[in-house]
């Protein structure tokens, strides 16, 4: 099998993917995907307006199609969207040529960094710290069965940083 190089961070919203993945791009230098940002960008429009006027499912389609542009390219860094996990095959492309981190956060510190935000349609319908709940909860699982986890609540990004870069040279 060919070498995997690239590395892509899996995790729910909040759990510091883009951050993580600047610092990343720049010791490794690598190329930095964010995968919302081409989203948007390719539909003119953001991320917010695709889940109001096409619905999540229609995004949830980009994602995967953007998935599969992305795995097989090389020497990424991608920073997924939180809801990646939620379709099975996106994480198998990914595994096929890069490594998969997921970032975890316990739900107090994921609203700490999201409270002043308003983009992430699925935390604006309703109390975000109850969606943020219920949506970590219901999800749980799916990122727990991600063989390479980093709990990030405590740890600044460029120590997270550090210890995706000793898994991936290990
Ligand atoms: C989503 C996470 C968001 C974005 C969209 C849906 C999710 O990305 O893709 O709002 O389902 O968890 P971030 O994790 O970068 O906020």
């Amino acid at each position: 099998m060919a070498e995997k190089t690239n590395i892509v961070l899996l995790g729910f919203m909040g759990t510091g993917k883009t951050t993580v993945g600047r610092l990343l791009a720049g010791r490794l230098q690598k190329t930095l995907v964010d995968m919302d940002e081409i989203i948007a960008e390719r539909q003119g429009k953001s991320i917010q307006d695709i889940f109001e006027e096409d619905g999540e499912e229609r995004f949830r389609k980009l994602e995967y199609e953007l998935v599969q542009e992305l795995a097989a390219r090389e020497h990424l860094i991608v920073a997924t969207g939180g809801g990646v996990v939620l379709d099975v095959r996106n994480i198998e492309e990914f595994n096929r040529t890069g490594l998969s981190v997921c970032l975890m956060a316990d739900h107090e510190t994921i609203l700490r960094r999201v409270k002043a935000e308003t983009h992430r349609p699925l935390l604006e319908d309703g109390d975000k710290a109850r969606r943020i709940i219920d949506i970590l909860e219901s999800r749980r699982p799916l990122y727990e069965a991600i063989p390479h986890r980093i709990d990030t609540s405590d740890l600044p990004a460029d120590k997270v940083a550090e210890q995706i870069i000793k898994m991936f040279r290990a």
